[in-house]
This record gives structure tokens, C-alpha cells and sequence, in this order.
């Protein structure tokens, strides 16, 4: 069984099955794909299939040239038939794993990713969950429902966790370019899952366990939400005793050892940073641990875009208007710079601060046309000399590449810049910056 599956993968025969065909599953997808195997993703989005099976992308790292390609030449297709997933030689699991309101992990998504694949398990089959999760969930959810056939774990079917490290926006490091961390159920499921990823991506890094892998993920994420916080704390510092931040990073960052830059903003954002570190505080909770830096971090983070409105409260302050009923243009919705994903972003948090404080909310997006916000609709408006000049206040929440700053800075009376977008700009008075 093993040999046939090993031999399979190495010549690129193995019929490969993507569950969730979203920032992470296509991506992964597609690069299995262009190296020769056969893909198929499945995804409940019927919208999402559709745009696939006419060869188009909805995710910006992925060109729609490559999609329509790789369906053309039948090496890619996309369905939400899941009774095909018993033809898979291999499926990977790319769901959602959001946070419920109480912000405790709803892995609801993975559990029926996983009752579908177990109503067409065969025997042969090697599964990989991608979804971040805390740490214990592939032995203690998906093991117990597909090693409850009579199938022998390691032996008929293969089950292993590999964290995805994707970093969407980023052009320096693609998917095969960073290094894949796999941990099995048990050593031939580490094998097979390594030798897989080892098809597309560089470097694959094994680990003794699932629990290890999951912790892998959660470890990189957490390391990230505590410097966030610390940097953003001492932004708040740094204000008060009026010196920069951005200058006190920039020179800190020339020490060549022992410093890793990390950058304030108007809060965290996205699928995995503000999520992520909660999967692993609540399985803490249940070892009667508590993760205090995650805490910390989570408190100052989310302080962050109410800081944003009190420094836009305080800059009109100082040319004598109130913020309710100012006219401000909020610049990039995004959660980061030059992607189109919105879940999360602190500036849905501003604009909301906004509006309840009545101020006339405008924004402008190149990569957003529109969004909702609490029933109301939002449409970008145009980045023009008369539209910024007519604004009390512009607010810079994410700096995308291709914005026009000098037509910012010429034009507006105010504006608060929260990533130092406006870094190649001398102080000016027009200028707050975080
Ligand atoms: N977005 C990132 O940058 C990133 C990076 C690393 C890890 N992750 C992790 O990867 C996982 C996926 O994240 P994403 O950003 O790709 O999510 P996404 O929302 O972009 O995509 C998930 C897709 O899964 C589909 N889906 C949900 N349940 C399904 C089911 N039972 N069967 C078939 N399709 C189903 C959804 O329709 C959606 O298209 C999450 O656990 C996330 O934390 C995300």
C-alpha cells in the first residue's frame, strides 16, 4: 500500500484533493498543479468553483493566467461534489478555523471537512490538515473519526498535520519558497507526508508528531502578536515622550544579531494573527494554564485603532473641530498592504468608532470597490486633489503600494498617518504620525 502511494507521488501520478479553495488552498493547489499532479478542489462556494472552472482567480497572488492554463490542460478543476474525494490519493484540508464571539476556537469547518472525506475514506488514502488549530486537534478530532473504520492508521490510511506559512501580498516568499513543516500520526505518515510537499516545495522540515506541527504554527504567530504588542505599547510610550518610534526602529535595527524589527499600526488584522494565538490560549486554559504574553498583547493590540480615532479627535482638535460631524477619508480597509482581505482589519474597527461618534465617513481602497459596515453600504471613492482636499482629516490605515501619497500630502489640511507611509515626507504640520 505504502510503496504504491510513494511511487505514485514520486511520478507525479497521485490524484491530489484540496478542501477549501481560498487564500490557502489555491495557492497550494495550483503549485501541485504546475509541478504535474493532478488537483481537484473542493469547495462549498459554488461561486468560487465556478470562477475556477472558467479558468479565472479571486485570490491577487495567483494569476488568472496560470488558473486558466492549468483547467485547460485538465491538470486543475474545481468542484462541490464531495463523493469524488474517494478518488484522491492524497487531501489536504484548507477550511476555515475562525474564533466563535466568545473567542474560543470553532472548529466546526474542519469537522465536516472531516466527516466528508470519512464518508469516501479507501484504504491508501494520506490526509493532511493545513487549517491552523491548537495544538492536539488532528490526534484528537480527525483520528479518532477516520481511524474509526477498521482502517489501521499508518498502515491502510496516512493522517499528518503541516502548518501553512503562507504569506499573501508577499512577493519574495511564494509557496515553495517556505520551508514546510509535517508531523504524522506516526513515522511512514510523516514519510509520505514529507515526500509529498517535498514535490513542490524546497525545503520540508519533519517533526515528531501532529501536536508538535500544530504547536509549530502557533508558536510563529504567537511570537508575532507579543512583538506587535510590545512595539505598539512602546509607540504609545514614545509619543508621550515625544521622540519616534519609526527613527528608534530603524536605528535599533542596524545591530546585525539578536533584533528583529516589528513595526506599530492601528491594531492586528487578518485570519491568523488575530486569531491564532486564542486556539492557543484556550487549550492552555484546559491544562490550567494561562497564557499571560497573549493576553498582554491581544489588550494592547486592540487598543490600537481606538488610539487611531483619539489621535484623529486630537488633531482636529488643534485646528478647533470637533470630530463629529468632520468629514474623514479613511485611506487602505485592508488588514495589510497590497491584498484585498478585509476579515479582521482594524479599519473596520475605526470606521465603526467613526460613525458612532458621527463623523462623515468616507474611504479609498484601490483593491476594495465597496464594503458593508453594520447595514450601511461603503463605496471607495476616487483618490483626487478635490475629494482629499475637502476632508477635515485623512487617515492612512494601510499603506498600499500604489497609492499616491505626495497627492495625500499636497492636498490635505490633516492627516494621520498610522504605518509611516508618509516616511519620504519631512515633518510637517499637516502631518500627525503614530
Ligand atoms: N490566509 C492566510 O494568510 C493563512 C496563512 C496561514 C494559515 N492560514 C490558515 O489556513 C486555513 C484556511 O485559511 P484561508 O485564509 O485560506 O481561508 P478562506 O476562507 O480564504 O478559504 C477557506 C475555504 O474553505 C471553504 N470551505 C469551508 N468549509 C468547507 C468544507 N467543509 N468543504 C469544502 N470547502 C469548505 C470556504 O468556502 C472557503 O472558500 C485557516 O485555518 C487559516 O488560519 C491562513
Amino acid at each position: 500500500m505504502i510503496n504504491s502511494l510513494k511511487t505514485k507521488i514520486k511520478n507525479k501520478d497521485a490524484n491530489i484533493g484540496i478542501i477549501g479553495l481560498g487564500y490557502v488552498g489555491l495557492p497550494l493547489g495550483v503549485e501541485f498543479a504546475k509541478a504535474g499532479f493532478t488537483v481537484t478542489g473542493f469547495d462549498n462556494d459554488t461561486k468560487k468553483v465556478s470562477e475556477i472552472s472558467k479558468g479565472n482567480s479571486y485570490i491577487l497572488d495567483v494569476p488568472s493566467k496560470d488558473v486558466k492554463s492549468l483547467v485547460s490542460s485538465k491538470k486543475l478543476s474545481a468542484t462541490s461534489d464531495k463523493s469524488l474525494l474517494n478518488k484522491m490519493d492524497a487531501i489536504i484540508i484548507c477550511v476555515p478555523t475562525p474564533l466563535r464571539k466568545t473567542k474560543e476556537p470553532d472548529i466546526s469547518f474542519i469537522l465536516s471537512a472531516t466527516e466528508d472525506i470519512n464518508s469516501n475514506l479507501r484504504k491508501g488514502q494520506l490526509i493532511i490538515l493545513e487549517s491552523t488549530t491548537y495544538p492536539g486537534t488532528t490526534e484528537e478530532v480527525i483520528l479518532p473519526k477516520l481511524g474509526g473504520n477498521g482502517l489501521k492508521v499508518g498502515k491502510d490510511i496516512y493522517i499528518a498535520f503541516s502548518p501553512e506559512r503562507v504569506d499573501p501580498g508577499n512577493a519574495k516568499y511564494k509557496t515553495k519558497d517556505i520551508p514546510k513543516v509535517v508531523g504524522g500520526i506516526s513515522e511512514t505518515c510523516t514519510q509520505l507526508a514529507a515526500l509529498l510537499y517535498s514535490q513542490i516545495i524546497k525545503e520540508v522540515i519533519p517533526v515528531s508528531s501532529t501536536r508538535s506541527a500544530e504547536m509549530v504554527k502557533l508558536l510563529e504567530n504567537t511570537y508575532r502578536i507579543v512583538n506587535i504588542g510590545l512595539i505598539n505599547e512602546l509607540a504609545l510610550l514614545c509619543d508621550k515622550m515625544g521622540v519616534s518610534v519609526w527613527e528608534i526602529i530603524d536605528a535599533a535595527k542596524t545591530k546585525p544579531f539578536g533584533f528583529m524589527p516589528f513595526y506599530p499600526g492601528p491594531g492586528v488584522g487578518g485570519h491568523c494573527i488575530s486569531t491564532d494565538p486564542h486556539y492557543l490560549s484556550w487549550k492552555a486554559r484546559t491544562y490550567g494554564f494561562e497564557t499571560k504574553f497573549i493576553e498582554l498583547a491581544e489588550e494592547t493590540n486592540s487598543y490600537m485603532p481606538h488610539y487611531v480615532v483619539d489621535r484623529i479627535t486630537g488633531g482636529l482638535n488643534t485646528r478647533k473641530k470637533a470630530l463629529k460631524g468632520s468629514k474623514v477619508l479613511i485611506v487602505g480597509i485592508t488588514y495589510k498592504k497590497d491584498i484585498n482581505d478585509m476579515r479582521e482589519s482594524p479599519a473596520l474597527t475605526i470606521t465603526n468608532s467613526l460613525i458612532e461618534k458621527q463623523a462623515k465617513v468616507e474611504y479609498y481602497d484601490p483593491l476594495v470597490p465597496n464594503f458593508k459596515i453594520d447595514g450601511l453600504e461603503l463605496d471607495s471613492v476616487a483618490l483626487t486633489k478635490e475629494n482629499i482636499g475637502s476632508c477635515d482629516c485623512v487617515v492612512i490605515v494601510t499603506d498600499h503600494s500604489s497609492i499616491d501619497y505626495k497627492l495625500i500630502v499636497d492636498n490635505a489640511g490633516l492627516i494621520v498617518d498610522t504605518r509611516n507611509a508618509l516616511r519620504d515626507f519631512k515633518e510637517q504640520k499637516n502631518i500627525v504620525r503614530l
